[in-house]
């Protein structure tokens, strides 16, 4: 059995190939990256280079790929949509039978997210491409906490849009176990779809009680206007379509769209996900 990993040279990717390490045979591991440099800390897999925006390299990278590991485009709007539908084709072209893609938590038809926007354009490529499909709707990581909360960690006081919004965080290192679970699994999980998600849903007024009563302090939430977030985000010199996707994360969150909890990670593990509230003692 082949394996080919896009995104393999990012924290999901590069963590989902160490655990499949351990599972399956290293020399089966393609790692499909747009730099092989940044594959040197791991020794033993093939290394292919293809970029996204290149349809030509794609294809010559997944030529003898069974199963693919589609991580979704860190790209916004459109240019990820198309970045993605770029691989769904390739890996049509190449002959791949199996897509595992990461998609979006209870995902909708028509999510307010416009990275869920793409998942739901990716999935029905995929459905329609004919492959045998798994999808890990993943809820937010953990590890992006620290980014958007900005400087909470240190002092506590976040400002963002969300209202009473709750998140069922997941840690971004438990999603990389389950991928690689499922994809070391020899015939399992085809046409499956998981939640991918935390064991329990935090209020953005949540984290500030667990940086209060773990990092000891002085926390508090403040949901400020979105129109306020859009002018924080313009002076960080982001691109309209940047701005555009970070508002919408933050108006899914406040609607909902990422507070379902499922226990479809803890039966992929064999064990209980990580609590958010040990990351936080961690971090
Ligand atoms: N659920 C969540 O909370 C959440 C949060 C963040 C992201 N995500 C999604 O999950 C994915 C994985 O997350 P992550 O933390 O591993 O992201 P990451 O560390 O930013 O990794 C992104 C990967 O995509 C690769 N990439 C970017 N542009 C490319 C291109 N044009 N052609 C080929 N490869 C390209 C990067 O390659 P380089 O190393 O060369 O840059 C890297 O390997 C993200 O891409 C995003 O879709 C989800």
């Amino acid at each position: 059995m082949t394996i080919a990993i896009t995104g393999a040279s990012g924290h999901l990717g590069k963590a989902t190939l160490r655990f499949l390490m351990q599972q399956i045979t290293p020399g089966n591991i393609i790692a499909v990256v747009r730099d092989a440099d940044k594959m040197k800390d791991v020794s033993g897999i093939q290394v292919r280079v293809a970029d996204y925006d290149d349809a030509a390299s794609l294809r010559a990278a997944f030529a003898g790929v069974e199963k693919l590991l589609q991580i979704s485009s860190a790209s916004y709007g459109a240019h990820a949509t198309q970045q993605e539908k770029n691989v769904v084709e390739a890996a049509r072209a190449a002959g791949v039978q199996h897509i595992v893609y990461t998609s979006s938590v209870n995902l909708a038809e028509q999510p307010i997210f416009h990275g869920a926007q793409t998942n739901v354009q990716t999935e029905k490529a995929i459905r329609d491409g004919g492959f045998a499909y798994t999808f890990l709707r993943d809820s937010m990581y953990m590890e992006t906490i620290p980014l958007f909360i900005g400087a909470a960690m240190e002092n506590g006081q976040i400002y963002y849009p969300a209202g009473n919004g709750r998140v069922s965080f997941v840690a971004r290192t438990d999603i990389a176990e389950a991928l690689a679970n499922v994809l070391a699994a020899p015939k399992g999980h085809v046409n499956a779809v998981y939640d991918i998600t935390g064991s329990h849903a935090y209020s953005f007024q949540d984290i500030a009680a667990l940086l209060q009563n773990i990092k000891g302090l002085p926390a508090a939430y403040t949901d400020i206007p979105a129109g306020a977030f859009r002018e924080e985000l313009i002076k960080l010199e982001m691109p309209p379509v940047a701005v555009d996707f970070y508002l919408s994360m933050a108006e899914s969150v406040k609607e909902g769209e990422f507070e379902h909890v499922d226990g479809a990670l803890e039966h992929l593990l064999g064990r209980k996900p990580l609590r958010l509230e040990d990351y936080m003692k961690a971090v």
